[in-house]
């Protein structure tokens, strides 16, 4: 864990934002595998680490902000614990390390929050800690996250959405880990494996130097699905594969980066079309960060420049501005630039998009495409975000928009439907947001076609 002062300071930050009342941060449990005696991987909730930094199920945080009192609740280990466990410091001791010094059993919680005139909680993920708080609080947990608090989600929001330098400095070991797993995936693919020889072994490398992955990996001859968690196809001569994988910290920040590159190790001339073009407009998309400028007019300048180069390539046409504004990119690049990452891959992503991407200078768009950008708002050094950009040709929605002759000024249908069998090309990167500028996180993995190939021929 960080400095216990690190995380006093958090603590006495949100306490002068909110400035009154008793802030509730449950931390998480165990969660069944297929028996209770056999769980998933234990991975606490990151506003809870956040501010209590203790990474062990079964905790409670209190911020009595009206006492200046901050509490940890949970129960020490009885010897039929220790028998199984072994031997653990008290919960007095470890909440001593992250500058507590209150501390009581975990049954003291419900008249705790019970006699709290105003309490401020999180929107909640977690059904079996739902259960749980619906006895702390009276709220059946269908009605728990519409009562969480908005004062919280803004100040945490607030908090949370600019890095200290201990925090980048996480990051960037999240990203060399990153390096490792997305340059050993180049490198030992081979036409005839099957993709889960090497998912594997990339999570492995994940679990090998830290906490595991930051989310599961995406590793696919079929990227134009985006998010396909499926490692069964057979890699074949003239596949391409998207690696989308990223790793966590030992303190459990998230790296989160993607490299396409031919299964074969050589780029053929229509996999090198796309892939330059996504290349270009992911630099260009980088080069153009920084402090106070509009996430979504960078997410809008790069569909621009994928406008322009599917234009040069024949698959768009007409007025690009107009193409772009009416949103023709998006049959080929239908998500969003990126997102916010830090203790969560898609940062703070369950207290509501809207809150950490967007703020009341910029509201979410409708139109297809724009409508998936996670984060549109001004940036601010600090802020660490993805840059992900991509190209794909999804046959299902080719399919509908030639069926509806969809912005068909803007789109050549005959030369989409001659590669509808192009499948995805994606390129992302982790960015801090510096007082003057950017800094791309980790150590660069191998992006231009030359240092792909060179890589892969390793
Ligand atoms: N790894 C998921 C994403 O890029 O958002
Ligand atoms: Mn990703
Ligand atoms: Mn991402």
């Amino acid at each position: 864990m960080f400095d216990a002062s690190v995380y006093v300071q958090r603590r006495k930050k949100l306490k002068e934002k909110l400035g009154s009342g008793l802030v509730l941060f449950m931390g998480n449990e165990e969660s069944p595998m297929n028996y209770p005696a056999n769980p998933f991987h234990f991975r606490q909730d990151s506003s809870f680490l956040y501010f209590f930094g203790l990474d062990f199920p079964n905790l409670a945080g209190i911020i009595d902000i009206d006492n200046d009192r901050d509490i940890i609740f949970g129960d020490d280990l009885t010897i039929d614990d220790i028998v199984w466990t072994g031997p653990q410091p008290t919960i007095a001791e470890r909440s001593a390390e992250v500058g507590v010094s209150e501390t009581q059993p975990f049954s003291d919680l419900e008249e705790k929050v019970k006699s709290a005139g105003n309490v401020h909680y999180l929107p909640q993920y977690f059904h079996a800690l739902m259960i749980k708080m619906e006895s702390l609080l009276g709220i059946h947990p269908n009605k728990l996250n519409e009562n969480a608090s908005v004062e919280l989600i803004k100040a945490v929001v607030e908090q949370r959405n600019i890095k200290s330098e201990e925090e980048v400095r996480e990051m960037e070991l999240a990203a060399d880990i990153a390096y490792e797993m997305h340059t050993y995936a180049m490198r030992a693919t081979k036409p005839g494996m099957v993709e889960s020889e090497i998912s594997g072994k990339v999570e492995g490398i994940a679990l090998s130097k830290g906490p595991g992955v930051s989310f599961p990996v995406i590793f696919t001859i079929n990227g134009q699905t985006l998010h396909n968690h499926y490692h069964g196809n057979i890699m074949k001569d003239g596949d391409k594969i998207i690696n989308d994988s990223g790793a966590e910290s030992p303190l459990h920040y998230a790296s989160d980066l993607t490299r396409t590159y031919p299964v074969n190790g050589k780029f053929t001339p229509e996999q090198k079309e796309i892939y330059e073009i996504v290349l270009r407009s992911q630099l260009e998309a980088i080069e153009a960060i920084e402090p106070g400028k509009m996430y979504k007019e960078v997410h809008l300048h790069t569909a621009k420049v994928i406008a322009e180069g599917l234009k040069e390539a024949g698959f768009m046409k007409g007025n690009l501005e107009d193409a772009v504004n009416q949103g023709a990119h998006a049959l080929f690049f239908p998500h969003g630039l990126g997102h916010m990452i830090g203790l969560d891959v898609h940062d703070m992503e369950g207290l509501g998009e809207d809150y950490v991407g967007y703020d009341d200078t910029v509201r979410r768009s409708d139109q297809f495409g724009l409508a998936y950008l996670r984060l549109a708002r001004k940036l601010e050094p600090g802020n660490v975000l993805t840059v992900e950009p991509g190209i794909y040709f999804i046959p299902e929605l080719i399919d509908m928009w030639k069926s509806e002759n969809k912005l068909a000024d803007f789109i050549d249908y005959d030369k989409v439907e001659q590669c509808r069998d192009h499948g995805g090309c994606r390129i992302e990167d982790d960015v801090l947001v510096t007082d003057n500028g950017k800094k791309v996180l980790g150590m660069p993995v191998p992006k231009t076609v030359a240092d792909v190939e060179a890589e892969c021929a390793k």
